[in-house]
């Protein structure tokens, strides 16, 4: 796994020791409440298992899995991550940050880290994310790093019994370097 520096941050890969912080910061309600596939509870040895399937995932170039580590005391805030790899084309980012991290620019700074990476390292197209309509932050995420609403998909995901309308956004490699030369 590479590792990607900003002024505040360092994206690298998680390590079985980040288990624990996982499980605390991933085991908060509100991180389940708006993501599609974190569970809650989060219980022990689901972050030691989640972690475990990294090396697999990443050899296989479907994963690209990153701890977002704050730079001055090494502390983990959160996760991003790039999914559904389809090489040389496209793939979707996903990302939560421990509530304590919140409303800082954690995020924004993360996602703008790993959509360069993305496009000038790993040369894709295209990448997309999606949101719950009802998480607008995430939206405000996305549309820092430059990414453009391409419309909404109505009951897309089933949460917890209730189907969620889903916000999709995506930002093309071309539309990227304009604003990154
Ligand atoms: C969504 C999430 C990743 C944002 O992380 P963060 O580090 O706090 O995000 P940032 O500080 O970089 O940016 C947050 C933006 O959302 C805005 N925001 C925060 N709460 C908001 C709200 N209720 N409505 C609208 N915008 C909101 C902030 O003003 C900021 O926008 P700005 O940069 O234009 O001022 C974080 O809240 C989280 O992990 N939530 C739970 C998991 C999750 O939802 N993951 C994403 C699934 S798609």
């Amino acid at each position: 796994m590479p590792v990607l520096e900003s002024d505040r941050l360092f994206l690298r890969g998680f390590l079985p020791s980040d288990a624990a912080a996982v499980q605390q910061l991933a085991g908060a309600f509100e991180i389940a409440d708006t993501t599609t596939n974190i569970p809650h509870p989060y219980e022990d040895g689901m972050a030691e298992s989640w972690i475990g399937h990294h090396p697999t995932a990443y050899q296989q170039g479907l994963l690209v899995p990153f701890a977002i580590i704050r730079r001055h005391d090494s502390a983990l805030m959160g996760a991003i991550s790039l999914m559904s790899i389809e090489q040389g084309h496209q793939a979707e980012i996903g990302y939560w940050i421990g509530k304590p991290f919140w409303g800082q620019g954690v995020c924004s700074e993360a996602t703008q880290l790993i959509v360069r990476f993305a496009f000038s390292s790993l040369n894709l197209a295209r990448l997309y994310a999606r949101h719950f309509s009802r998480n607008p932050a995430s939206g405000r995420v996305l549309a820092n790093a430059g990414f453009l609403h391409e419309g909404t998909s109505r009951d897309h995901v089933e949460k917890w019994g209730i189907l969620e309308d889903s916000e999709n956004y995506g930002l093309l490699r071309g539309q990227w370097e304009a604003h990154n030369p």
